[in-house]
Parts: C-alpha cells; structure tokens; sequence
C-alpha cells in the first residue's frame, strides 16, 4: 500500500492529512499524487487572495489582514490605478450592458472595440490590429492561422509558454534556438527545409527582463525569407519615447514580414490582447484565427479603459524615466547579488533551487513585501528565482525597503 502525503493548497506539509491510495487508483487518486509530488518537488503554486488597497501604490492586504507591498504586477506603468481608465470604465459601465455577449463576428463588437483598434493602429503606425481576449488567446490565434503545417518555427529557448503552445498547436516543425543566440539560429534556419520559416521571439523576454536584438532577427528574417513574429507583451509601454516598444527602442521599421503582438494586462493596465499589420493580414486572421472566432469579445468597458489609458502610456515618459531610475536604484542595492542582466522593470534574482527561492520569497513576506518565487516549468530547471517587477508606482523608498528586506532575511 502507498502512503501519499497531499498538501493541497499548502506548501506546509504539517498541515496535510496523509491519503492512502487504494489498489484501483482512480483519477482523483492520480491526481492527489501529483499534487503530492509537485508539493515535494517544491513545485505547488497557490493562488492567494490579494485586495487591493485604495491608493496609487501596488498595496494589498492579504486573508489574515497582513499589508503587502508588491513587486509581482505587471503593471510596469502604475496605470491599472490611474483614476483616467476607472472613469472611463465606469462610464461605460453605465451602457445597458456588461458582457458583449457574443463573438466580435456575431454581434460582440461595440464602438469602443473599433475606437481601441483604430487608436492602437495609429499609435503603432500600422495598417490595422485585431483585438484578441487576452495575449494567451492571441499568440495560440495567430500561430495556429499563419503557420501552415509544413512549415518550420524556429522558437527562442526562453519564449513564452503561449508561444510554444501556439507553435504546438500549427503542427509545423518547432525548433528551439538558444537563447538570444543567433549564430544558432543561423545555423538552423541555413539547413534545407520544405514550406515558409517562422522565427518567434519575444521584445523584451518575460521572466529574464533583456531585449531581442531586434536589428539583428530582422536582417537574418529578410535574409531567410522568414516571417517574424515578435511578443511585444513586455516592451509596449515600456520600451520606446511613446512606448511603441521594440521598434521604436532599436530605431527600426518592422518590414512587411513581421508581425507584433502586445498585451494590454501589463503596461496598459487593463486587459486583453492585440496583432498589428496590414489590413490583408488582420482581415485574414479575422477569417482564420480559431482564439478570435471563437470568443466572446471583450467588454466594451474593458476597450473604454484601454481606450483611456492609450495616451497616458504614448505619453508616459516620465514614468519611463522614473522606472530607469528605479532599476539603477535596485541594482545598486543588489551588487554582488546574482541577478540578471536586465535594463527594464523585469528584475530576476537567481536563486537556483526551488527551495531557496520559496525560501526568499517567505522571507519578504515576512517583511510585508510580495514577490511570489518563479519556478519551473516558468523558468528552466535550477534557475528559480524571485522575478522583482517594478512599477512606476513604487517609491525610492520603496526599492531601498525591498533591499533591505533582501540583506536581512526575516526569520
Ligand atoms: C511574453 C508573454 N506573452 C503572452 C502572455 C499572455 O498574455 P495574457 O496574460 O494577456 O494572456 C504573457 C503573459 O504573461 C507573456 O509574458
């Protein structure tokens, strides 16, 4: 008989009841055990509840009361809290309904859904974009219609998991290439192939916080006929005088082959997801993009906040400012630390072993900072660590207190 310790929704064990799994396991059975392995292998995740605290910094109270500052949220530019996108909400909130209640081809789109597009197209300088319910459904969308089976994807190392599941699921040829290396790359895209080369990448990659050399993939794209698709779910917002992101950050002109997609759950601050391109290219994955046709569109409030939080972000270059000087801040603090080599708010310190990382991050909360600990399968085995996100809504004051918490682990 095995005795299998389930520690279902926490990591403490001491707390767990042992569960005994019969002869016939059946599939909760199974599923115990792996919750039990996981729990072992200091793999749980737990979802906690956080309230949000009234003010403009990222302030939560946690179940038992306790006040957290956090260091988790994506939200690089501190405009989920800006009053600008709650008023716009609530005014369209104020609309006879909430939900679309329907796919943007059957009756969801609504006036703010075109207004969001046609602002982001323009802000971008492209042609046309398509909204998507989120980065997720999108990179799935646009992978699965683009990219024929025949072909080849060539997939960063350190891409988003998003963005091999949308590779998985074209059913193309999917190669990975060291991380930023594009000899490598080069080496793989040079061997003979049938039908077209993807390669896809991210801006700014979302765990180790450095940049696609970008001049660099579009000269190798142009050079292999590849089309390049480029995750900008970090950079909009973040990289670029108006936050255009990659492009605008390397100075260079996205060429007819490439095609970007950016998040509005980070920098924007709201939620959901967008493609730019050609009006060919948006009207063909209107036509054949499954994660589009087969959704519910966005709420229209949730567009009118976006809608709102568009020119903040164009012209947030204060906030750029302030959020470089935090990274300088941070990384002072952190010298003789093992931390990644990152210029934007994506600040990872590797801690190597799942349980020094839990370890650290039980430590800052003590200390009444959040910053959950990353683990694999997020980031590659060995490579834990505590993923720091800074925000323009964090203080100097409050980089020096995460410092302080980090120097004197709280026992
Ligand atoms: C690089 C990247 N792409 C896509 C996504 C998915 O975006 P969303 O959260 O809007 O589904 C994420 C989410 O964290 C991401 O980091």
């Amino acid at each position: 008989m095995v005795v299998i310790v389930v520690a279902c929704g926490a990591v403490d064990k001491a707390e767990s009841l042992p569960y005994t799994v019969p002869m016939q396991a059946t599939r909760e059975d199974e599923w115990a055990q792996a919750l039990a392995e996981r729990s072992e292998a200091g793999l749980l995740r737990q979802t906690e509840v956080l309230q949000a605290e009234p003010g403009l910094r990222p302030l939560y109270r946690d179940a038992s009361g306790n006040l957290l500052l956090s260091f988790a949220s994506n939200d690089y530019l501190g405009l989920a809290r800006h009053p600008a996108l709650r008023r716009a909400a609530q005014d369209s909130f104020a609309a006879p309904e909430l939900g679309a209640g329907a796919a943007p081809l059957l009756g969801g789109e609504r006036p703010q859904h075109a207004e969001l597009a046609a602002a982001l197209a323009a802000w971008l300088g492209v042609e046309a974009v398509l909204l998507f319910g989120s980065g997720y459904l999108a990179n799935l969308g646009v992978l699965g219609a683009l990219v024929a089976a025949q072909d080849q994807i060539f997939l960063d190392r350190l891409a988003h998991a998003s963005l091999i599941d949308g590779a998985r699921l074209s059913g193309a040829r999917l190669q990975r290439f060291r991380h930023n290396d594009l000899a490598h790359l080069e080496n793989l895209l040079r061997r003979p192939r049938s039908g077209r080369a993807w390669i896809v990448t991210e801006g700014v990659f979302s765990m180790d916080g450095d940049l696609a050399p970008l001049p660099d993939l579009l000269e190798l794209a142009q050079r292999y006929d590849a089309g390049l698709l480029l995750d900008e779910a970090h950079a909009f917002g973040v990289l670029g005088e108006e936050g255009r992101g990659s492009c605008e950050h390397w100075q260079c002109a996205a060429n007819g082959l490439t095609l970007r997609i950016g998040t509005l759950g980070k920098a924007f601050g709201t939620y959901g997801a967008f493609v730019a391109g050609s009006t060919t290219l948006i009207c063909y994955l209107q036509q054949a993009a499954r994660s589009y046709l087969f959704h519910t569109a966005l709420p229209a409030a949730l567009a009118a906040a976006t809608l709102a939080a568009l020119p903040l972000l164009r012209r947030g270059k204060d906030r750029r400012q302030h959020l470089q000087l935090l990274v300088q801040r941070l990384q002072a603090g952190l010298a003789g630390r093992s931390y990644l080599p990152s210029s934007t708010p994506i600040q990872g310190l590797l801690l190597g072993s799942n349980e020094a990382a839990l370890a650290a991050a039980a430590s800052l909360r003590r200390a009444g900072i959040y910053c959950p600990a990353v683990r694999p399968p997020t980031v590659p085995k060995g490579q834990a660590r505590l993923r720091i996100s800074l925000s323009a809504a964090h203080s100097a004051e409050d980089i020096d207190r995460l410092v302080h918490a980090l120097e004197r682990p709280c026992a």
